[in-house]
């Protein structure tokens, strides 16, 4: 199996370091746009992520929670002509064969998802997040630890879910829009809005994510 390289140096990217590393890879280390490169404690961190270039026997994961700025890193390296993103699934994870997998998603420890589920590119699960029947999860969503999704619920491009969440089965959270932690949406998001509570009401307006 190829060395991983993950592409940002925070808290985050060092649990998907060590995600890379239970799923029987080794890291080769880090890219950041905002750190200057060298040793960081335990962790090398290599350089600007546009020196992807210089690692051709290794295989990327962009891990940045924000999913309005994992796009934009994406998408600039999609545009260097980067073909070399990986997908994570920790081994721990139980799915059936029906669930399919988008390029560059990161399965974190304890998620369970069970059949006839989507999952787009650059998805993060995080930890012990479950996920229903039929639920449709679109590219560059970030769901935080602890989620519950029911069945027949569809996440658009750009959502995020905060940590403890839970949403009701058939409901649509439209694109750019959130669910603070602990919040329990019963009903559809309107995009680019943040909702929280149980019932979950809305909160507060976010940049347009399309
Ligand atoms: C909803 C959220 C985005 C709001 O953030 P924010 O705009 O910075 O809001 P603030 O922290 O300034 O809080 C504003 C008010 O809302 C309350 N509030 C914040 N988040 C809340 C939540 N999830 N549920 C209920 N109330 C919340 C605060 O207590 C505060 O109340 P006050 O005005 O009475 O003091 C954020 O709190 C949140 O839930 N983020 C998700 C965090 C998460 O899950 N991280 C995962 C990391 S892996």
């Amino acid at each position: 199996m190829k060395p991983v390289v993950v592409i940002g140096f925070g808290g985050f990217g060092r649990e998907i370091a060590w995600l890379a590393k239970e799923c029987g890879r080794s890291v080769l280390g880090f890219l950041d746009d905002g750190i200057e490169p060298g040793r960081k404690g335990d962790y090398a961190v290599l350089g600007h992520s546009s020196t992807w270039v210089d690692y051709p026997d290794a295989e990327f994961v962009v891990a940045i929670g924000n999913p309005r700025v994992r796009r934009r890193v994406v998408e600039r390296l999609d545009a260097e002509g980067m073909d070399k993103f990986t997908t994570l699934v920790h081994p721990s994870v139980k799915m059936d064969d029906s669930v399919v997998i988008g390029e560059g998603a990161l399965i974190c420890a304890g998620c369970m998802a069970t059949v006839d589920i989507k999952i787009g590119r650059h998805v993060i699960l995080n930890l012990n997040v479950t996920v229903g029947h039929d639920d449709v999860i679109e590219d560059f969503v970030t769901v935080a630890p602890m989620v519950a999704l029911s069945g027949n619920v569809t996440l658009e491009s750009g959502v995020e879910v905060g940590t403890g969440a839970a949403i009701r089965q058939g409901v649509v959270m439209s694109s750019g829009s959130m669910l603070g932690m602990g919040g329990v949406l019963t009903k559809d998001a309107e995009p680019n809005r943040v909702y929280i509570g149980s019932p979950a009401k809305p909160f507060k307006e976010l940049p347009e994510f399309i």
